[in-house]
């Protein structure tokens, strides 16, 4: 199950008994892999008043209470580090790499500091730390979608001229010191996500994903392959729509995570096809957390459905 924001946090950004019951349903639906929603490194660098925080040591206890219960029903928790950037609606006031907002409904962001972006290193540091902490088994850098740290390798976003701006390689700069950072913590598994495609004139293409990501080979572990989100222009979605970004990446020797709009078996077995070694399901693990019982048992896994729900899967 990929990240996707709940907005149910508490209004002091904690987590209440939904997040638990939420996530753990899902594992006991046999997900193998969870990984939670955009959790912000900064009080402004969410995207919502109602996101999750780890910015504060208070939070830990929180998320591993998420951590304990996907635990105790078999699954595997991983948690998303995000930071909003320009895309932060929180009320605080948004800060991004240039003073450009992400539209004319969103509030002008303050074009950052170098003291800011060493303080969002940190805090992605930090922030894993808890995460390591709280017990999460895997950490997901949020690089998609048109947040923070998308915005500095988006030429769309970042007009900057000191060293986190100008040609691609430059504009990764942040995101190479944000792995190093989460390296001096965490040695457990570590995934980026990125928007392979921004569907922007002067935004990044899959050919120009395909430049910077070998900037990260060998200090991170998984690519989870996502797009769009950077301005809010219209893109084409079918099934499937992005596999063949990951497909893409899969070929430069990555391990990946694709998906979108995969809801249904064809396109399943379609995606391993193509070599893609992991496919996330979001929204329909949203409307159906047994999704992934009801395809074991198309496939004549009974072994794989919890003992207690047998009785609901035999005709
Ligand atoms: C999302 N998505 C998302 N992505 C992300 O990287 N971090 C996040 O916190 C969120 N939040 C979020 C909330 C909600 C309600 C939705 C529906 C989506 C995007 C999500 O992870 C996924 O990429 C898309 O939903 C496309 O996959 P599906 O739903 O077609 O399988």
């Amino acid at each position: 199950m990929p990240p996707m924001c709940m907005y149910s946090a508490t209004s002091t950004w904690f987590v209440t008994s939904f997040h638990p019951t939420h996530y753990a349903t899902r594992a006991l639906g046999g997900v193998g892999l969870i990984i939670q929603e955009a959790t912000a490194v900064r009080p402004e660098g969410r995207i919502s008043g109602n996101d999750l925080g780890i910015w504060s040591d208070d939070h830990v206890q929180g998320l591993s209470s998420i951590v304990s219960l996907v635990h105790e029903n078999g699954g595997i928790m991983g948690i998303q580090l995000a930071h909003a950037g320009r895309k932060c609606l929180s009320g605080d006031t948004p800060k991004a790499p240039s003073a450009l907002p992400f539209s004319d409904k969103y509030p002008m962001p303050q074009e950052m500091t170098l003291s800011d972006i060493d303080d969002v290193v940190h805090a992605f540091r930090d922030g894993a730390n808890r995460a390591k902490n709280a017990g999460y088994d895997l950490i997901e850098i949020h690089a998609a979608h048109g947040y923070l740290l998308n915005e500095f390798l988006s030429s769309n976003a970042n007009k900057r001229q000191d060293r986190y701006g100008g040609d691609l390689i430059h504009r990764a700069t942040l995101l190479l010191e944000v792995i190093a950072a989460i390296r001096q913590v965490w040695s457990g598994p570590l995934c980026v996500r990125v928007s392979a495609e921004e569907y922007l004139e002067d935004g990044n293409h899959l050919e120009d994903t395909l430049r910077w990501l070998p900037l990260i080979r060998g200090l991170v572990d998984v690519i989870h392959v996502s797009s769009g989100g950077v301005a809010p222009v219209q893109f084409p979605v079918f099934s499937g729509y992005q596999l063949s970004f990951a497909e893409a990446i899969k070929k430069l020797g990555f391990t990946v995570i694709g998906g979108g709009l995969v809801t249904e078996e064809g396109m399943i077995k379609k995606a391993l096809s193509m070599g893609i070694d992991y496919l996330y399901c979001g929204r329909k693990l949203l409307r159906d957390p047994y999704y992934v019982l009801h395809l074991a048992k198309n496939e004549g896994k009974m072994d794989l459905i919890p003992k207690p729900y047998e009785r609901g899967f035999k005709e």
